[in-house]
C-alpha cells in the first residue's frame, strides 16, 4: 500500500474498515476521496475493468470512504447472481430511482416482494410467449414508418442514437400498451429519465426530488397507464395482440397499480439499452460492409413484410441473430450491475469475509472481451456465434451476460431480442445507414446504460450493394 499522506490518512479514517476488507488488493486509495479521481473522463466500466486487469478478478477501490468490492471474475459473478444470491440485495439504483420507475417495479425489489412481482410481471409466463410469437409485425411496421419518418425529416443525418430511441419508444409503446403515445408522453418519458440518472450519479441521492415540474411529469405519466387499462377493460376488444389487451384477458385480477408500473417500466427496462444494443449494431456493420453484404443476402430469403412474420422467420436468417449477439458482446449495453451483501451477516467470497452490506459491482464488460474465454476477442465477427458458438458460450452463462444471470436475469430479454433483430432487419432491407466512418464510437453512461452518443447517420433508401462498398475497418472503437 502507498505511505503518502494523504493514503496513510485514509487508513487512519477509514481504520475499521479498511481492516475488514484487508487482503482484497486494489488501487491504493487516498483521503478524501478514496479511488474516486480514477472515474473522472473515464466510463466507469472501463475503471473497473483496469482493476480486473491490474489486480485480478476481485478488487477492492473506494469511493471516498465506501469500499466498492469489484467482480471481474466469471466464477465469482456466477456466484453472486447464481447458487449464493441469497447472500446479496439490490440497493443501488434502488432509492434513486425509486421516484421514477416506482417502489413497485420489479428492478429495485427484493426479497418475497421480489419473487410476487417477478411472479406477476406481464413478460413472463404464457400470455408473454404468444405475445412474442406475434409481436414481430407490430415492431416491423413501427420501426418501418418511424425511420422513415427520420430519414424524410433529417436528409442531412440524424443522431443515431437519438433518432432511434424515439423509433423504440414509439414501437415498445404499441407492442405493449396497444397504441403510439406520443410527443407528451416521450418528453415526461425522457424527462422523468434525466430525473433517474441524475439521482443515480455519485454521490447517489436518496431524498425525493424538489422539481415541482418532476411530480407533475410523473402524475402525467403514470396517468396516461392508468387511461389505457381503463380503455382496454372498458372495450375488452377480443382482436388486439398487445401485451396490456393479451394480460388483461388472461389475468383481470393483477392489482392494478403493480400491473401498470410493471408493464410502464418496458420503457425504462429496455428503450435505452436496446436501442444502444442496436445503433451499436449499425455502427459496426457500417465499419464492417462485408458483413453488412452477408446480412443483406440472407434477408433475401425472409418475407419480412409477411402479415404473419415470426420470431422463427427471423432465425431462420442465422446472420441477422449472430451480428445481435456479437455486437452485444462487444459493446455491451448494460455493462455493469450492482449488488450489496445482506444486512443481518456477513458471506464469504474468493476466500475473503464481505462484512454486511459490502457494496459490490460486477461487470461482463472485460469478461465479454476476454481472451481465456474468446477467440480473437477484440474482432467484430458475427460468424463466431454460427457452428456451435452460441451453444459454447450460453447467453446468460458466466462468460456472455448482456441481460445479466442468474433468477433475476433480464425479464425483457426474449422482447429486447426481438426488438433488436426485427428492427435491424427492417432498417437494412429497406435502407443504407450512412455513417461518417472516422467519428469514433464515444459511450457515456445514462440510466445505468452504456449509450453511444454522436454517431450521425444517414438513412438512404436501399440499391443494390455497390462495387466500390468501403473495405472493412480494423479498429471502430475510438
Ligand atoms: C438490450 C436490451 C436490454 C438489456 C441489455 C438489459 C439488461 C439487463 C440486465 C443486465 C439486467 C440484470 C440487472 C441486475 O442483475 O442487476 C436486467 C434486468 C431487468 N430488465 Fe433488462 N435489459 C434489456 C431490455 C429490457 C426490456 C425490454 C425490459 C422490459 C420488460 C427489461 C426489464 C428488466 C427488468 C424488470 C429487470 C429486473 C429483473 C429482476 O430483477 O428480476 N429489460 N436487464
Amino acid at each position: 500500500m502507498s505511505s503518502t499522506l494523504p493514503a496513510r490518512l485514509f487508513r487512519l479514517v477509514h481504520r475499521r474498515k479498511v481492516e475488514a476488507l484487508a487482503g482484497i488488493p486494489g488501487p491504493p486509495p487516498s483521503f478524501p476521496l478514496g479511488n474516486a479521481l480514477d472515474f473522472l473522463g473515464k466510463p466507469p466500466w472501463e475503471v473497473f475493468a483496469g482493476y480486473g486487469r491490474a489486480y485480478g478478478g476481485m478488487a477492492l477501490a473506494w469511493i471516498g470512504g465506501t469500499p466498492v468490492v469489484v467482480l471481474n471474475d466469471p466464477t465469482l459473478i456466477a456466484r453472486v447472481l447464481g447458487a449464493g444470491s441469497a447472500g446479496y440485495y439490490k440497493d443501488a439504483p434502488g432509492k434513486a430511482l425509486e421516484p421514477v420507475i416506482t417502489k413497485r417495479c420489479l428492478f429495485i425489489a427484493n426479497g418475497d416482494d421480489w419473487a410476487y412481482r417477478r411472479s406477476i410481471h406481464p413478460a413472463r409466463g404464457e400470455v408473454a410467449d404468444e405475445w412474442l410469437a406475434s409481436v414481430v409485425p407490430t415492431l416491423r411496421d413501427a420501426v418501418a414508418s418511424g425511420v422513415r419518418r427520420l430519414a424524410e425529416r433529417n436528409p442531412g443525418g440524424v443522431d443515431l442514437y437519438d433518432g432511434l430511441e424515439r423509433v423504440a419508444f414509439d414501437a415498445f409503446a404499441v407492442a405493449a400498451w396497444g397504441e403510439p403515445l406520443g410527443d407528451g408522453a416521450y418528453r415526461e418519458f425522457v424527462a422523468l429519465g434525466m430525473v433517474g440518472d441524475r439521482r443515480m450519479q455519485p454521490p447517489s441521492q436518496s431524498a425525493p426530488p424538489l422539481c415541482p415540474m418532476f411530480y407533475a411529469d410523473r402524475r402525467r405519466w403514470y396517468g396516461r397507464f392508468d387511461g389505457l387499462i381503463e380503455k382496454a377493460r372498458r372495450e375488452a376488444d377480443p382482436s388486439r395482440t398487445d401485451l396490456l389487451a393479451r394480460s388483461l384477458r388472461r389475468n383481470p385480477d393483477v392489482p392494478r397499480d403493480d400491473f401498470r408500473d410493471l408493464l410502464a417500466n418496458v420503457f425504462y427496462g429496455g428503450v435505452f439499452s436496446a436501442t444502444s444494443g442496436l445503433v451499436t449494431a449499425l455502427y459496426l456493420l457500417a465499419h464492417h460492409p462485408a458483413e453488412e453484404a452477408i446480412l443483406r443476402d440472407q434477408l433475401k430469403g425472409l418475407d419480412l413484410g409477411s402479415p404473419a412474420v415470426g420470431p422463427a422467420d427471423l432465425d431462420a436468417c442465422p446472420r441477422l441473430g449472430s451480428i445481435v449477439l456479437e455486437a452485444l458482446r462487444y459493446l455491451t449495453p448494460v455493462p455493469l450491475m450492482a449488488r450489496s451483501v445482506v444486512t443481518t451477516r456477513p458471506v464469504e467470497l474468493g476466500g475473503h469475509t464481505l462484512p454486511p452490506d459490502t457494496k459490490l459491482f460486477l461487470t461482463n464488460w472485460a469478461i465479454h472481451r476476454s481472451p481465456d474465454l474468446w477467440a480473437d476477442p477484440d474482432r467484430f465477427d458475427p460468424g463466431r456465434w454460427e457452428s456451435g458458438g452460441a451453444e459454447a458460450h450460453p447467453i446468460g452463462g458466466p462468460d456472455f451476460f448482456p441481460f445479466g444471470q442468474g433468477a433475476r436475469t433480464c425479464v425483457g430479454m426474449p422482447f429486447a431480442l426481438a426488438y433488436m433483430k426485427t428492427a435491424l432487419a427492417t432498417i437494412i432491407s429497406r435502407h443504407r445507414v450512412e455513417l461518417d466512418r472516422s467519428v469514433p464510437y464515444k459511450a457515456t453512461y445514462f440510466f445505468g446504460v452504456m449509450i453511444p452518443r454522436g454517431l450521425k447517420g444517414r438513412f438512404l433508401p436501399v440499391g443494390p450493394l455497390h462495387a466500390d462498398a468501403p473495405e472493412d475497418s480494423d479498429s471502430p472503437v475510438g
